[in-house]
């Protein structure tokens, strides 16, 4: 693994940049950090905050901890999550929406309370969008605030689905999606015209608030935008640089996906 700081592309701080071979031994890292922070908050009698996120990068860190649940006893009972997104329109039995996602990578495979898992809810009436996002962002605050948020990052710069321009002063809210961005969901709908072209998503500023952000990454298809991302100074024009803003932010990458660099 290398484990690059932004000092080396001349930037003052920023993220922790770490490259492995591949993304299996990236999130076998991930994951065995948070079983650390699990198993430390429930011993201490505390619950453990996870924020997640869907689509196809986080599935093999859902599998390991799938893995570590079922041969080396992770509960996650105390543990408590909230999910970045969720398409708007989509009901929860839909096949494509991010809960049922949630419930087949991890949650119907862990021992989760039901009452402890928060995906937004694709289906509020329009009128009560604004209400319910505000009580999405009380819920963070009441548990606590999120520990280690996971993000993913998207062709346009999205992370949660925070298009351009989306800068650190967005809350949850309901978000138009980037043609980019429907493009890239378009063969899980069987088609463009069955994405939908809203989301409510947690904002740029919910997310920087998480105690620590853990950005994956893996292959060629997303090395332009990390690249972009880690040299850009924070700017809406690519919402993921913001996270270059924050104290404990890791960019964790396979070797596909990282920027091209000279190693110190
Ligand atoms: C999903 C989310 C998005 C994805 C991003 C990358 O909850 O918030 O930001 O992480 O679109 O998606 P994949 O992993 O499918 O390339």
């Amino acid at each position: 693994m290398s484990n690059l700081s932004m000092e080396q592309w001349g930037e003052p701080i920023g993220p922790e940049v770490m490259v492995h071979s591949t993304s299996q031994q990236a999130v076998e890292q991930l994951a065995g950090e948070i079983a650390a922070g699990i198993r430390k908050r429930t011993r201490q009698g505390g619950r453990y905050v996870l924020g997640l996120a869907t689509g196809s990068t986080p599935i093999p860190l859902y599998e390991e901890l799938v893995r570590l649940h079922r041969e080396e006893g992770l509960s996650f009972e105390k543990v408590t999550t909230f999910n970045l997104d969720e398409y708007y329109g989509l009901s929860p039995e839909s096949e494509q929406s991010y809960h049922h996602f949630m419930q087949k990578h991890l949650f119907s495979k862990v021992d989760i309370a039901p009452e402890r898992i928060h995906i937004p809810d694709g289906m509020v009436p329009r009128n009560e969008v604004e209400r319910y996002c505000a009580e999405y962002e009380e819920a963070i605050t009441q548990a606590g605030g999120i520990d280690l948020q996971i993000l993913g990052i998207g062709r346009t710069g999205h992370i949660g689905f925070n298009e351009p321009p989306s800068d650190d002063s967005t809350r949850t809210r309901l978000v138009t999606l980037d043609p980019v961005t429907r493009q890239d969901a378009a063969s899980d709908f069987g088609g463009l015209d069955f994405v939908p072209k809203e989301a409510i998503t947690m904002g740029i500023a919910t997310i920087l608030e998480a105690r620590t952000a853990v950005l994956l990454a893996w292959g060629e298809r997303k090395q332009e935008i990390v690249s972009r991302s880690l040299a850009s100074s924070p700017s809406s024009s690519i919402p993921a640089s913001f996270l270059n803003l924050h104290q404990d932010a890791a960019y964790l990458l396979d070797e596909a996906a990282a920027p091209e660099f000279q190693p110190a």
